[in-house]
């Protein structure tokens, strides 16, 4: 069976992309959808300083746990107009660490925001940034307005 493993790239407490992938995990029928809450994780800003031989605890533990998975759902949200820096941290720390963690593997790749765009630029950067990291994003969705709209759609 596939393994599917869903995370939103924010550390946000009351994250919208986060209940977004908590929601889809919901919709996905047939295969087994893990969530991985990253909001609180601590990780130092990279450095080429760290490299190669210092390594955060949480980032050995990712590149192991996506290893685990065959397919991601990713919601990330915008920050100006780009990717937030502490998700852009840990794709920085990625790609030192493990040249193509996805490995080739599927990815739907989401954003929500509050605003009319639903962060859909950023999610245009990241299409292209993460297949550097190995990422196939086969899908990609971004939901405008969102306590519009999800807030009446479900509740986390
Ligand atoms: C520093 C900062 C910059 C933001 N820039 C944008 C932006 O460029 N586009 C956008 O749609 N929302 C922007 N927002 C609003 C975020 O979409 C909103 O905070 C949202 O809750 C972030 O998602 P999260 O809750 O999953 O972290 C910004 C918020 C912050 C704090």
């Amino acid at each position: 069976m596939n393994k599917i493993l869903a995370f939103a790239g924010s550390n946000h407490s009351a994250s919208i992309n986060q209940q977004l992938v908590q929601y889809t995990a919901t919709l996905v029928q047939g295969v087994e959808v893990e969530l991985l809450d990253i909001r609180k994780w601590d990780i130092p800003i990279y450095s080429i300083d760290f490299d190669p031989d210092i390594t955060p605890d949480k980032v050995k533990y990712l590149i192991d746990l996506i290893g685990q998975y065959d397919g991601f759902i990713i919601s990330v949200p915008e920050h100006n107009g780009s990717t937030p820096a502490f998700f852009k941290n840990i794709i920085d720390w990625l790609s030192r660490r493990s040249k193509k963690v996805f490995n080739g593997k599927r990815v739907l790749l989401m954003s929500t925001s509050p605003g009319k765009q639903g962060g859909v630029n950023n999610r245009k950067h990241l299409e292209h940034l993460l297949p550097y990291l190995g990422a196939n994003i086969t899908a990609t969705f971004s939901l405008p307005s969102f306590y519009e709209y999800m807030k009446r759609t479900c509740k986390f």
